[in-house]
This record gives structure tokens, C-alpha cells and sequence, in this order.
């Protein structure tokens, strides 16, 4: 097993960005006489550097080069990286590569504007053109709770995106947005509590879930959605005081 390139990117909802992440990490590795390139998101996507780094690890990579594909490169971000990987391996019980940040893109000006201008050299499409139909309406749902999946970067990095995909299936097979009070969820960037991720909150009544796992997950729908009533022994109540996650 080689060194693995892992390209860094911020965010990816759909399938087709994650197709053109799989693609551009697939060109890295042939430019790089085939060394393993893969792709993870930061943020709204999966799989996260968490997931990856997992993954990689088990496949006894002995070393793996973050290199962050962003543009432009957020001033947190490297420092976002270290924790994240800090955190991972306090958490991930087998051996642990080598892990190294490559330089952020802007750091190679030249390279970039020589990409650019190529692009820019290219006629494109004239956007002109309208649309074949510009949509005009919309209906408004009479759901009474929202349930917000924080996807916040240490939240992502706790794999909130599975526990999104899981909490959209449940959604699904349930009817949740039709039976009961009717419910619609949706992804949020950070809800506040970082450090107690991945975070789940229920709307209307506002009640914070942190340290959410698909079973925890289960229980927020069966008592709380279904039940009306938030599950005590899961919530977080509003305070002052920091807290920890209960083990
Ligand atoms: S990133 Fe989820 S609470 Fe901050």
C-alpha cells in the first residue's frame, strides 16, 4: 500500500460534484505515476476527511497528503484540518498513518493563472439563452416541526451526512412530513455547539440534541416527532455553563 493524495474539498450536496471530485482525484493520481488520490468534503458532503481518513487508515495506507482544494482558502481552514485530524486519531482505535497538509492552491499563483487563462480562453456558453422554462411556484407545507442537521465542519467530520441520509430514508418510510404534526428537515451550516457534534435541533420547541448516532436518531423520531415529546435523556438544555457530551 502507497501514499495516498487526499484532496480536500469544501462542500458537496449532489451527485455530480462528487462525480467531478472522484474525476479530478483520478487525473492527480495519473500526473502522479499513479499514487492513490481520493477525494473527502469539509462540509455538506460525504464521505467526510473523518470517513476517509477511516477508511484509508484501515486500508493500511502508511501515509496520506491532505491537499485542500479550495478557492480562495479560508484563513481557519489549515487550522480546522489539524483539529479535525487531531481529533481522529484520538478517536481511531488502530495504527494511524502519516498524515501531511500540502500548500493551499493560492500558494501556486503561477499555476493557477495559467489554468485560468486557458479557461477564460475557451468561448463558454452565452447565458443569454434563456432557460426552457423559469419556474414560478411554489407550494407552502403545512409541516409543524423542522428538524436542522448541522453540517458545520466538525459536525461533517462526525459524520453528520450519514446521519442525514439516514434521518431523509426514515423520513421517507415513515411519511413523517404527512402523518402526526408533519415534519420537514433540512442541512445547516454551524448551530452553535461545535465541540458536541454532530448536532441535531427540533423546531419549534428549539431542543438541542448533540453527540447524535442513528439510534439516538430513532429515538428523536419515535418519541419526539411521532411522541411530541423530546427525549430527556438525549437533549441539551440552553446554559451558560460549557458541557461536555455524556458517554
Ligand atoms: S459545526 Fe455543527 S455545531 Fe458547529
Amino acid at each position: 500500500m502507497q501514499k495516498t493524495i487526499l484532496l480536500l474539498a469544501k462542500s458537496a450536496i449532489a451527485a455530480r460534484p462528487r462525480a467531478e471530485m472522484e474525476a479530478l482525484a483520478e487525473a492527480v493520481a495519473k500526473r502522479l505515476d499513479g499514487t492513490n488520490a481520493t477525494h473527502a468534503f469539509s462540509e455538506q458532503g460525504s464521505p467526510s476527511l473523518r470517513e476517509r481518513l477511516t477508511e484509508l487508515a484501515g486500508a493500511g495506507v502508511p501515509e496520506i497528503s491532505i491537499v485542500p482544494a479550495m478557492l480562495p482558502m479560508e484563513p481557519g481552514f489549515p487550522a480546522w484540518i489539524a483539529r479535525a485530524v487531531h481529533r481522529w486519531k484520538t478517536h481511531h482505535a488502530g495504527p494511524v498513518p502519516v498524515i501531511r497538509v500540502a500548500h493551499a492552491p493560492l500558494e501556486a499563483t503561477e499555476e493557477l493563472a495559467d489554468i485560468l487563462a486557458r479557461l477564460a480562453s475557451d468561448p463558454g456558453r452565452d447565458i443569454a439563452e434563456k432557460p426552457a422554462a423559469i419556474p414560478d411556484r411554489s407550494a407552502i407545507a403545512t409541516q409543524k416541526r423542522r428538524v436542522l442537521v448541522c453540517m458545520g465542519g466538525p459536525c461533517n467530520d462526525a459524520a453528520s451526512s450519514s446521519l442525514w441520509q439516514h434521518l431523509r430514508a426514515e423520513q421517507d418510510r415513515l411519511k413523517l412530513r404527512d402523518i402526526g404534526d408533519g415534519m420537514m428537515s433540512c442541512k445547516t451550516s454551524c448551530l452553535g455547539p461545535c465541540n458536541l457534534a454532530p448536532v441535531v435541533q427540533v423546531w419549534p420547541e428549539g431542543t438541542t440534541y448533540c453527540g447524535v448516532n442513528e439510534a439516538a436518531l430513532d429515538r428523536i423520531i419515535s418519541e419526539h416527532i411521532l411522541g411530541g415529546e423530546p427525549v430527556a435523556d438525549l437533549l441539551y438544555p440552553p446554559s451558560q455553563k460549557k458541557v461536555a457530551l455524556r458517554r
